[in-house]
């Protein structure tokens, strides 16, 4: 007899953990640089848009297939697809984890500027002196000097593991201490977002960059690159592609009303992100900073310039801006790797505590990769960023492709081979809102017509450089290591080998076709 699979205590629960999966690093100063970069105001409309046609839709396939089979990602995927799916499943979940390697990185980060805000590091008279890069005193703005100095020195990789440890005890019994968890967490990042709001706004000037926002500038329309932009972003800010929604939603009973869950998820992410860009925006114009189209230099380097421009308060408005990007990105991993274990034990039946150690080491493994070579050799080829290069390029192939290419597959899998008839019927069954055909038309048609178009765009723009400088990664660091081409070619067929071969190899390994226990 297998034990009952774990469940939520209350669909509050649920909620909470799928919208703290979807808050992430992504909303609070991915969405603000993307909005800046490709024509503020002008953003909102292609976002609403991809929210609406292939955001919301996904996210209803992706929890009604939890429901639907009671188990997480990978088995649910065989169970319709066959050997064919589950291996789809697995390239999902190996593609996850590879990009919870270096979000975990990028947290222990976070924590190491945290402590660099406290200690006052950020907001002193000079900047620290980076030796491993050869930087004297007062040589850089402070943020850069701090951030530089922390990726070079042994303390860093201590902040990354201890961000690993606080993930492994918040997913360490599964649902019980997930839902503990962030029945805190997210309560108090939207709190703390709120305050961020108030004091943007109550910033001389601050009014004018949510003016900015809201104007549009529609001559951008146009670029292929800001549709494009718009429709890979949904993916990662609703956590879709990474197999997490399905396994969460097959911790909650059969009845569930899972179409309204999902439009619910969806709009508090996407609320929250949207308010988020006041407070960016309000900030950054009153101390006319300028955004940057990239999440570390806009965590690091351009958030904190502008909060010590606050004075007095800057210490202390800094470290809680860094407690807000720790609570946020840890309630998005920690759905990662509870997404990764629960497949691996509704696969191979083993022990939760045995498996989310495994998953655990790998993942350790993986975010040291990106954080180590700095710290060996800062001064590398006197442009020290080779982990971040790394970070960059991994982020380049599983976020511009893997999360799509898993959204285009889950949708040929669910729309053709379950039927999506089927899916909506189950769906139907227990909702308040009721799906009719046009459903079966956008996952059968629109939302894999639309991905075929991303996927493509972005091959195009790697292979023939089209609009090339216009579309930069997720991450896309700011200091960028040069003359390790070899990197280009390296980085993309690590990613395939990972994905395609881990894959293969755990959907080709026999075990149990589906779990109802854990
Ligand atoms: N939705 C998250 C965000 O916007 O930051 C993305 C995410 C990243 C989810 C990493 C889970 C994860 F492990």
């Amino acid at each position: 007899m297998s034990k009952a699979r774990q469940q939520w205590k209350s669909r509050a629960g649920f909620i909470l953990a799928a919208s703290g999966s979807a808050i992430g690093l992504g909303n609070i100063v991915f969405f603000s640089a993307n909005a800046y970069k490709f024509g503020a105001g002008a953003f909102y409309l292609p976002y609403l848009i991809a929210l609406l046609a292939v955001g919301v839709p996904v996210m209803m396939v992706e929890f009604g297939l939890g429901r639907e089979k009671g188990t997480s990602f990978p088995l649910a995927l065989g169970r319709i697809g066959g050997r064919a799916g589950e291996f789809a499943g697995w390239f999902a979940v190996v593609n996850a984890l590879m990009i919870t390697m270096y979000y975990i990185a990028i947290l222990g980060w976070a924590v190491g500027m945290w402590w660099s805000a406290l200690a006052g590091d950020l907001w002193a008279e000079t900047s620290v002196a980076v030796p491993a890069f050869d930087v004297p005193e007062g040589a850089l703005p402070n943020a850069i000097a701090s951030f530089f100095d922390l990726i070079s020195s042994p303390r860093n990789i201590i902040f990354v593991v201890f961000v690993w440890l606080l993930n492994i005890g918040l997913v360490s019994r599964g649902t019980k201490t997930i839902e503990g968890a962030v029945k805190v967490m997210v309560p108090m990042i939207w709190l703390i977002m709120v305050g961020f709001i108030i004091q943007g706004l109550s910033q001389p000037g601050g009014v004018h960059g949510v003016f900015l926002l809201f104007t549009p500038d529609f001559s951008v329309m146009g670029d292929i690159n800001v549709w494009h932009g718009a429709f890979a972003q949904i993916f990662f800010t609703l956590s879709l592609g990474f197999g997490i929604m399905t396994a969460y939603a097959s911790y909650l009973p059969k009845k569930s009303d899972h179409t309204t869950n999902a439009v619910v998820v969806s709009m508090m992410n996407c609320s929250f992100e949207m308010i988020a860009g006041f407070a960016v925006f309000s900030l950054l114009f009153a101390f006319t900073v300028t955004p940057k189209a990239s999440t570390l230099s806009m965590m690091f380097f351009i958030m904190p310039a502008a909060i010590a421009e606050l004075g007095a308060a800057a210490k202390l408005t800094g470290a809680v801006f860094f407690t807000l990007l720790l609570l946020a990105g840890l309630s998005s991993s920690i759905s990662l790797i509870e997404a990764a274990v629960s497949a691996v034990i509704d696969k191979f039946k083993t022990r939760r505590v045995t498996t989310v150690l495994a998953v655990s080491l790998v993942g350790i493994a993986g975010s040291v990769m990106f954080a180590l070579p700095m710290v060996i050799d800062g001064g590398l080829d006197s442009n020290g960023t080779l982990g971040l290069t790394i970070l960059d390029l991994i982020d380049h192939y599983a976020f511009g492709y893997g999360l799509i290419i898993v959204g285009l597959v889950e949708c040929l899998i669910v729309g053709w081979g379950l039927p999506v008839e089927k899916l909506r019927a189950t769906l139907n069954s227990s909702s308040s809102i009721q799906l009719g055909r046009w459903f079966d038309i956008m996952i059968k048609f629109v939302v894999p017509a639309i991905l075929i178009f991303v996927l493509g765009y972005s091959l195009l723009t790697d292979v023939f450089d089209v609009g090339k400088e216009a579309t930069p990664g997720l991450y896309g660091a700011d200091y960028v290591m040069k003359g390790f081409d070899a990197l280009d070619v390296i980085a993309p067929v690590v990613w395939l080998v990972m994905t395609l071969g881990i894959g293969a190899a755990l959907a080709l390994t026999p075990g149990h076709k589906g779990a109802d226990g854990e």
